[in-house]
């Protein structure tokens, strides 16, 4: 049977649960759109191959020294070698250094995603959420701005 369910995998690294929190406010976002379906699972847990089955792919970091997590990293080399042709992507990050390093870590993620998974067309822009301290909480009307992706 053909599916005509559009699935959606969202990953992350969040070492004090914000971006794991961010990670669940685009997943709800996404659910409120007829015909989606979404997974979740921390980076740690994912298993490359399983990825394939999922029509879109999103990917969320905290920002660690201006850029991505290791495991971040390691899974974007892990998915190049898969190519991924045909899949949709979109990176999400969460960030302290307000103004400074706004964006910094989308922007990196995504041009390590070019560069390595030939096949994956970014769909929209990284989306990067301030928190108020390195362990948070996220700031004030930050969480709102998760629905850019319904
Ligand atoms: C080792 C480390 C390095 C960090 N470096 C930066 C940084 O360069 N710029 C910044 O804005 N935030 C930095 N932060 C703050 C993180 O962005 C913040 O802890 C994170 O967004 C919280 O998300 P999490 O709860 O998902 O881990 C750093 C945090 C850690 C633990």
């Amino acid at each position: 049977m053909v599916s005509l369910l559009t699935k959606i995998f969202i990953t992350f690294a969040s070492w004090f649960g914000n971006t794991e929190a961010v990670a669940k406010e685009i997943g709800k976002g996404i659910l409120q759109i007829d015909g989606t379906e979404v997974a979740i699972k921390k980076i740690k847990e994912v298993n490359a191959e399983e990825v394939l089955e999922y029509d879109a792919i999103l990917i969320g970091s905290p920002n660690h020294m201006g850029g991505p997590t290791r495991a971040v990293k390691k899974l974007i080399d892990k998915l190049g070698n898969l190519g991924l042709e045909g899949k949709k992507g979109a990176v999400f990050d969460t960030y302290v250094r307000k103004n400074v390093h706004v964006g910094k870590t989308v922007r990196k993620m995504e041009k390590k995603i070019k560069a390595k998974i030939a096949g994956m067309k970014l769909i929209v822009d990284g989306l990067s959420i301030l928190v108020k301290g390195v362990r948070g909480p996220i700031a004030e009307g930050e969480l709102s701005k998760c629905g850019v992706w319904k």
